[in-house]
């Protein structure tokens, strides 16, 4: 038996990746290792600095004032500390979204991140999710999944979420945004969305929470 495995999940933003990973690593025992929110407290850094998130020189010129840590509280919550401040709840802000994906897209920024990414799967069980894990980050991953759903779909689901949250935001808006994230995100030159050769791509659209749950628990069960 293996002392740890590894299970990559990567798709475009709004798929259920977040979701759906937190309750399989419940239900696996593993740790789940939101890679975006690591982006997203480089990306809040650079709007707290008033950086543009697409000036790469001036993004990277940030990187060495930038301390990162990623913490397990008992809330089971994935908690990150951006010198010494907790912002897990700063870096969900609607606007830090493109600031997460355009620092994303600099490769001073990814190969930053990487060591960090890496530790968690050499020291847990992980399911990782992301856009990259199972091309660059974890190519040795035992599973590799690449979840996707319709961009309507994934924008009504962003919707709902925001509706519950309190900040409704309008579908046309958010479905406008997406398209644009899914563009950068499949556009940029450094590690662009896509999945592995060896990926399970499945389509969530129309599927209910349990639907998916049900799909991607067997799918990493068969393979682990
Ligand atoms: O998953 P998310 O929406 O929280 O991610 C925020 C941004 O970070 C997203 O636009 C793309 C980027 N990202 C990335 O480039 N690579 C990852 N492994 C995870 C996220």
């Amino acid at each position: 038996m293996k002392e740890h495995y590894a299970v990559a999940i990567d798709g475009p933003s709004g798929a259920g990746k977040s979701t759906l990973a937190r309750a399989l690593a419940k239900e696996l025992g593993f740790v789940y290792v939101d890679t975006g929110a690591i982006y997203r407290s480089v990306g809040y850094y650079a709007y707290q600095r008033g950086i543009d998130p697409a000036d790469g020189a001036a993004v990277e010129a940030l990187l060495p004032e930038i301390q990162l840590e990623m913490v397990y509280r008992e809330d089971g919550l994935q908690h990150m500390i951006l010198n010494g401040e907790d912002v897990t709840k700063e870096i969900r802000l609607p606007e830090i979204s493109m600031y997460a994906s355009r620092v994303s897209a600099i490769p001073a920024v990814r190969a930053f991140l990487m060591d960090m990414q890496r530790d968690m799967a050499r020291t847990h069980s992980v399911i990782m999710d992301g856009r990259d894990i199972g091309t660059v980050v974890l190519p040795q991953a035992d599973v590799k999944l690449f979840l996707t759903a319709s961009a309507e779909d994934r924008a009504r689901r962003r919707c709902l979420e925001l509706e519950e949250r309190g900040t409704p935001e309008p579908y046309e808006k958010l479905l406008e945004e997406m398209q644009e994230r899914d563009r950068n995100d499949a556009s940029r030159s450094a590690a662009p969305l896509r999945p592995a050769e060896d990926a399970v791509i499945l389509d969530t659209t129309g599927n209910t929470f349990q639907q998916s749950f049900d799909l991607l628990l067997q799918t990493i069960k068969e393979r682990l």
